[in-house]
């Protein structure tokens, strides 16, 4: 049958028979994509086209300004709209899937969310899960993230968020990766794949949206939202790899980012969206603005009013405009006066039409809505296993005096301080609006379901940050084995549009564990928070601390297991902690400057009131067991179209427990035509190792391993010599010196 008439067939069935039609669609076989989308679009008005490139939030769960007041069920009954967020359940989507279907042509929507770390499980925040420097456990995170969404009739989030950020100011890089474009680059694609599975169309895949394109994590100041302002070599050595990772492993779509990047807002940024993303990455996803922002351009004051705000947003290569309605209203004027061509609108549509197909949403429009898989997997055994495991490895050791941990069986009463260890709420994180908070296992609900007798005290008031029953905490401190002292934010203290200007813990909770040291009772103090925080007095009064971060609903289980020893920490720091505000933004991968910083020196890069050094650097982070690392050797490889040689380093385990460790390479372009980082990680690996064993860890070395992007963006790798730097941390590290023996531009 010739596919005209099969899509004639196909819209008869439709009208005969409603919604049930879409479910029946066998006789109008779909088999050849491209000819189906390009009759349907043969098909469709002006009018329809542009309805498929508005997204509506639904009511109710804002992720930005209201909605309240539009007529949401009239527009998708009348095809004004294409892919909707925000609508949660199997219920409210079947509802507006039936009313999209009762539109001219039936075009079902897509419906997306923010399932940022979990969508009815909690999972740690992204900061937390990647401090385990865990690539197949993220993976694994995310598809649990996606298995229980897609169960549950979600068809895309909004996820991965990649944005690179040397700012813990900016409350938005508890989810990201952190500070570091290799390893950002590579949580990126564990994501994708993740969360995209074998393929779209599978029932258990979601579309991932790679955010926010660009530069979004380096806002001035730290402030949300803010301006930002950086070289081209800036952005393609440090912030762009992981967009550009997580496109090359076959994101299906992209957010732009709510900044300007370099003086034009990103939304109506054709660089970015069109000739970065699609001319030079080959993309062909669709690009998705971000929430309101088209409108935005004219607080930006690039647009005169609506009409300009989406001509300039559309002429960029913006397909879906999030929210504000500029296409909706001026689209149609625009293509009537010729300032924009209906064939660019085509192909925009098409994109969207396409991914519909490959979700299989035009064979039926109700495969995500299915009750029976979205009970049989929502809080599924493995989801729960997964979020445990994935818990357990996000946790830092950040200090551990007098072997205070693990604690032995002999620890049978605790004081538990502080309500963050008693907060479902605060566990679950600050991006988790469709998590079912009900499941959390709090530390308190943790230390009870193992049999440790608990007293409780508050200690601090969450929301002053004073102290409020010392001497209750002290006496419970008295008559415990041991303290554990929960620190940190609320999860409304950190994520979008909660940047901070003071990251000092607040004085009252630092007094707190001060005071409880001075009972001789072994103290741990655990940081919960969404971002790196500063808290000298406790790092300098407590004998233990581990950053816990928010790690979702199995964060006592995780905690509980890490404090007794039977996981044990192999976490890292994915950003690096500073020691005051007056070092933000601090990173370890700063370039070399004419006058390097020396301790002590004058006329050099420093403070002349506080050392440049951070609390704890990058990559930090302790075990139970004790790592030695040999001397790093180069050695030279029989495949120089597959690497130009190799870093060997062998790494022993010479404590008493099994663990694992997080073996770090770094490098350094010891002479360069332009300016270059003083070191760069270029490569880790996760290695478990028995207590009194060694292994031999082999790295690569490629031209991705040399190179950089210069000021025009070609990347180069420079002849000479470079230094390899291999440890535990970015602060802790022996080194090789490698000869390149030629260029390569
Ligand atoms: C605004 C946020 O910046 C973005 O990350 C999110 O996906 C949208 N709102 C939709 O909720």
């Amino acid at each position: 049958m010739k596919i005209k008439k099969k899509i004639a067939l196909w819209l008869l069935c439709c009208c005969a028979f409603g919604q049930t039609a879409a479910q029946d669609r066998e006789d109008i076989s779909l088999n050849d994509k491209q000819s189906f989308i390009s009759h349907l679009l043969e098909q469709m008005t002006l009018d329809e086209k542009i309805g498929q490139l508005h997204q509506c939030s639904g009511r109710g769960n804002f992720t930005g300004p209201d909605t309240l007041h539009l007529p949401l069920e009239e527009y998708v009954r009348q095809g004004k709209v294409g892919t909707m967020l925000n609508i949660i359940g199997i219920k409210e989507i079947r509802k507006y899937q039936s009313l999209a279907l009762q539109s001219r042509l039936h075009i079902p929507l897509i419906f997306g969310l923010d399932i940022i770390h979990g969508y009815r499980t909690g999972f740690p925040i992204p900061l937390a899960e990647a401090a385990s420097f865990d690539l197949a456990m993220m993976e694994e995170a995310a598809r649990c993230n996606a298995l229980e969404g897609a169960a549950d009739g979600q068809n895309w989030t909004f996820a991965p968020m990649v944005d690179i950020s040397w700012d813990a100011r900016w409350g938005r890089v508890m989810e990201g990766a952190g500070e570091d474009p290799y390893l950002g680059s590579k949580v990126a694609e564990a994501r994708v794949k993740g969360l995209q599975g074998e393929q779209l169309g599978d029932t258990c895949s979601m579309m991932a949206c790679v955010k926010h394109f660009a530069g979004y994590g380096a806002p001035m100041s730290g402030k949300d939202y803010n301006s930002v302002d950086m070289s081209m070599g800036q952005f393609a050595n440090f912030y762009m790899p992981p967009y550009q990772a997580a496109v090359e492993a076959g994101a299906a779509t992209v957010m732009s980012a709510f900044n300007d990047f370099q003086s034009i807002p990103c939304t109506s940024n054709r660089f970015l969206l069109t000739e970065l993303l699609r001319e030079r990455w080959g993309f062909k996803g669709i690009v998705v603005s971000d929430y309101n922002s088209v409108e935005e351009l004219i607080n930006h004051r690039v647009a005169e009013n609506r009409k300009d705000a989406a001509a300039q947003a559309f002429q960029a290569g913006l397909d879906i405009e999030m929210v504000s309605q500029c296409y909706l209203r001026h689209l149609k004027e625009l293509v009537q006066e010729g300032k924009v061509k209906e064939e660019v609108i085509d192909q925009a549509v098409g994109r969207i039409l396409e991914k519909k197909y490959e979700l299989g949403l035009f064979h039926d429009p109700y495969r995500f809505c299915n009750e029976a898989r979205s009970n049989r997997t929502i809080n599924s055994s493995r989801i729960r296993n997964s979020s445990l495991r994935m818990a357990e490895r996000s946790v830092v050791l950040l200090k551990n005096e007098r072997q205070t941990l693990p604690f032995s069986d002999m620890i049978r009463t605790v004081a538990l301080i502080g309500s963050l260890g008693k907060s479902q709420f605060d566990m679950a994180g600050a991006w988790a609006g469709s998590v079912d908070r009900s499941k959390i296992v709090t530390l308190y609900d943790a230390l009870i379901q193992r049999g440790i007798k608990v007293i409780y005290q508050e200690g601090y008031d969450i929301r002053s940050g004073k102290i409020s029953s010392l001497n209750a905490s002290l006496q419970a401190a008295q008559q415990a084995d041991a303290v554990i002292v929960c620190l940190g934010e609320r999860a409304e203290q950190s994520g979008e549009s909660k940047s901070k200007a003071n990251l000092n813990l607040p004085e009252g909770q630092q007094l707190l564990v001060e005071e409880l040291a001075k009972t001789g009772k072994p103290i741990v103090s655990l940081l919960m928070c969404g971002r790196p925080l500063i808290f000298n007095e406790v790092r300098r009064h407590s004998p233990a601390i581990l950053c816990t971060w928010w790690l979702g609903s199995e964060a006592g289980n995780a905690i509980c297991n890490v404090l007794w020893g039977k996981y044990n920490p192999s976490g890292k720091l994915p950003m690096t902690f500073p020691a005051n505000m007056g070092q933000v933004p601090i990173f370890y991968q700063y370039k070399s400057t004419g006058r390097p910083t020396r301790p002590h020196v004058h006329y050099c890069t420093s403070y002349i009131d506080s050392s440049t050094e951070p609390a704890y650097p990058f990559g930090f982070g302790l075990s139970f067991t004790s790592f030695r690392y040999g001397k790093p050797e180069i050695i030279p490889s029989d495949h120089p179209d597959h690497a130009h040689a190799f870093l060997r380093i062998n790494i022993s385990n010479t404590g008493s427990r099994d663990g694992e460790e997080v073996v770090q390479l770094y490098v350094q372009d010891k002479v360069a035509r332009i300016t270059r980082p003083v070191k760069e990680l270029k490569g880790f690996q996760k290695v478990f190792l028995k207590a009194g064993e060694s292994k031999t860890v082999t790295f690569p070395i490629t031209d991705e391993t040399l190179g950089y992007y210069d000021n025009d963006m070609h990347f180069t790798v420079e002849k000479g010599e470079f230094i390899f730097m291999t440890g535990g941390s970015s602060h802790d590290t022996q080194e090789v010196t490698y000869f390149h023996p030629f260029s390569k531009i």
